[in-house]
């Protein structure tokens, strides 16, 4: 029965969950890539802001494997493509003034250098607040069918507008206030006139921000160039991968645009899959009664802040759809450059490649009733988990080949001795029974 006590109480044990979650995971947060450490942290403030760099600047249509029709198709034809609009949206990525205190860019989560990602496990913004969920990268997200995990902004326009005001993120009180804080420029104020022909303004600000992200398709990986013919371009193990890949692992299932054709482009079903992340670290059973029982009160989370700021950031694509048969499902992710941009899923809860590897061979889930049916044990050896690794080594774009091969040989060096996912008895065991939803 709803009466307004038990919808002040909801409201309230709402708000609660949003403060005490965010404490949780600061331990998680330290878990690093070994691209080089992530800059050190001061208590109380945001990561220093990275610059520029070379790796910043707009990619080239002429790659290797670069899509040409699909980039067409996923480019609205309203989108400025004008020198000018992504030179302003590059600018803008990388100026800390659009935060609330003026320390957080785009840059701080996403840094070229680390092919946009920021090596955490979650990412932490201003006044050095901790988020719940893993900064993907922002390369090639102009194929992205939604933006973010649980796909709740449709363009990267609405995408962009979202970290701006998020609390935990770049904080600033509207994105109005975000604008003030550089409209005084005199530098800004040409770059929007050459750009959109007017002063500096919100929309033409997101619209710059696309127009620069649009420009970062990243392909010419050693893969691309052996699917364009050259055989050694990529080792034995790397070719048994592939194959492995769209056969006996199954990732193809999810990761491939479509189910009867090898994907070479994006690897993603741009779909939403529960595959078993963090269930039982993450209380999602509970939470997800709970979310529910606020909903049937007639209390919808604030879906942005609940995403980066709670721990009902779990729910995933539930929080968008409010549907129960999406709890705890995120958004299949792009492999390409997946070597550089860890730690892995949502969370970030896992280190390496060889643990994303054993996590898929174990079929996890036992105790996960949304547990999609495409995940089950696999059977896979130990070589051909190092194959299927070495495929995906293979996804990694010109630029970062050499953090690529450090990295590679970090994580291989770490998988020789530590395995936290790995569990074979379950791996090479029967199917488990699926619990009653
Ligand atoms: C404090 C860190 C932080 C800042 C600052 C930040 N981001 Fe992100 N970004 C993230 C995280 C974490 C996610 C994933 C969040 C989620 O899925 O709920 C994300 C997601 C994205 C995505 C979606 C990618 C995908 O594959 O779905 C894009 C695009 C993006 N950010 C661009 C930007 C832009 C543009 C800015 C500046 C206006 C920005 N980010 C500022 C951390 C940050
Ligand atoms: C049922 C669909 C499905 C199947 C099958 C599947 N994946 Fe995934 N994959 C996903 C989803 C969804 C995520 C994100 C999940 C999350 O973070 O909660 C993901 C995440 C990943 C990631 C982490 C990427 C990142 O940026 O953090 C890697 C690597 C990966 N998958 C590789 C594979 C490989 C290799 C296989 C085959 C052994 C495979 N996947 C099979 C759906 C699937």
């Amino acid at each position: 029965m709803m009466n307004s006590k038990t919808d002040r109480m909801c409201a309230k044990s709402f708000v609660a969950l949003l403060f005490f979650s965010c404490l949780a995971d600061v331990a998680v947060a330290n878990g690093e890539t070994g691209i080089s450490p992530p800059l050190a942290l001061e208590p109380g403030k945001a990561p220093p802001l990275p610059g520029q760099g070379p790796l910043a600047a707009p990619r080239s249509a002429g790659q290797t494997g670069f899509p040409t029709a699909l980039t067409a198709a996923v480019t609205p034809p309203a989108a400025p493509r004008s020198p000018a609009a992504v030179a302003l949206g590059q600018k803008l990525f990388f100026d800390g003034r659009l935060s609330g205190d003026g320390t957080v860019a785009c840059a701080t989560c996403h840094d070229a250098a680390r092919a946009f990602t920021d090596g955490r496990s979650v990412s932490i913004g201003i006044h050095g607040r901790v988020g719940q969920r893993n900064s993907p990268t922002v390369l090639n997200a102009l194929y992205n069918k939604t933006q973010f995990w649980d796909g709740r902004a449709a363009t990267l326009e609405q995408q962009a507008a979202m970290p701006i005001t998020n609390p935990f993120e770049m904080g600033s009180t509207s994105l109005a206030n975000a604008v003030s804080g550089i409209a005084g420029d005199r530098d800004y104020q040409v770059q929007f006139m050459m750009a959109f022909g007017r002063g500096v303004n919100e929309q033409d600000l997101l619209r710059a921000i696309a127009a620069y992200e649009r420009t970062l398709a990243s392909f010419d990986s050693p893969f691309d160039h052996f699917i364009a013919g050259d055989g050694d371009a990529i080792s034995g193990a790397a070719k048994r991968g592939w194959e492995l890949f769209n056969t006996k692992a199954r990732c193809n299932l999810c990761h491939a645009r479509s189910a009867d054709k090898r994907d070479v482009t994006t690897f993603t079903d741009n779909d939403f899959h529960n595959i078993g992340i963090g269930i039982l670290r993450h209380r999602v059973g509970p939470l997800a009664e709970q979310a529910e029982h606020e909903l049937a009160q007639g209390h919808p989370p604030a879906l942005d802040t609940a995403a980066i700021t709670s721990e009902m950031s779990v729910l995933g694509r539930f929080l968008v759809t409010k549907r129960p048969a999406d709890t705890a499902a995120f958004k299949t992710p792009d492999l390409r450059n997946v070597l550089v941009t860890g730690p892995y899923f949502h969370d970030g809860s896992m280190q390496t490649l060889w643990d994303v590897m054993d996590h898929y061979n174990k079929g996890d889930g036992l105790t996960d009733p949304w547990l999609d049916d495409g995940i089950q044990p696999l059977a896979m050896t130990e070589p051909e988990i190092d194959d299927l690794v070495a495929f995906l080594a293979s996804l990694t774009s010109a630029p970062y080949k050499k953090v690529g091969d450090e990295e590679f040989a970090r994580q291989f060096a770490v998988s020789r001795t530590d395995r936290p996912q790995r569990d074979n008895a379950r791996a090479f065991g029967p199917k488990p029974k699926r619990l009653p939803f």
